[in-house]
């Protein structure tokens, strides 16, 4: 499932992405991976947290029962996002990056 933000320009008219979400199934277990992307002109405007609740709600729609994604350490600002939806981040794992995860 992706859902995508966009607008047109108001002069031209064209229509313009800002943003996408992707929740992917796993092979395997009833869990699905996010990743969010918002672009860089459109950060810090609520667009992020917004798209990945939209996210949430798809994945207890769809009746799974884990959401997760994993994040690199340095990324403060996905896990504070992820965190406000929800999600347990945990510390780095000896892989470098950390896991976020959601119990449906
Ligand atoms: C991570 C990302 C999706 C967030 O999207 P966004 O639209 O900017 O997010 P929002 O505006 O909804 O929320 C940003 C939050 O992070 C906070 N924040 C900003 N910089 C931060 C930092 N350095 N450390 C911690 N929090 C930070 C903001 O204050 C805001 O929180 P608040 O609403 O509680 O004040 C976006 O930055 C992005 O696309 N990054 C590049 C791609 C990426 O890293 N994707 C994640 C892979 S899963």
């Amino acid at each position: 499932m992706v859902l995508v933000v966009e607008r047109r320009d108001a002069k031209n008219g064209q229509p313009e992405i800002l943003g996408v979400g992707r929740l992917s199934k796993l092979h395997g277990p009833n869990e699905a991976e996010f990743a969010l992307t918002i672009g860089d002109q459109c950060q810090n405007h609520g667009l992020g947290t917004q798209l990945l609740r939209m996210l949430v709600q798809v994945g207890r729609d769809e009746k799974l029962e884990r959401i997760t994604a994993t994040i690199l350490p340095d990324n403060r600002e996905m896990q504070h996002v992820a965190r406000k939806a929800g999600f347990e981040v945990s510390h780095e794992t000896g892989a470098g990056e950390v896991l976020a995860q959601l119990r449906l």
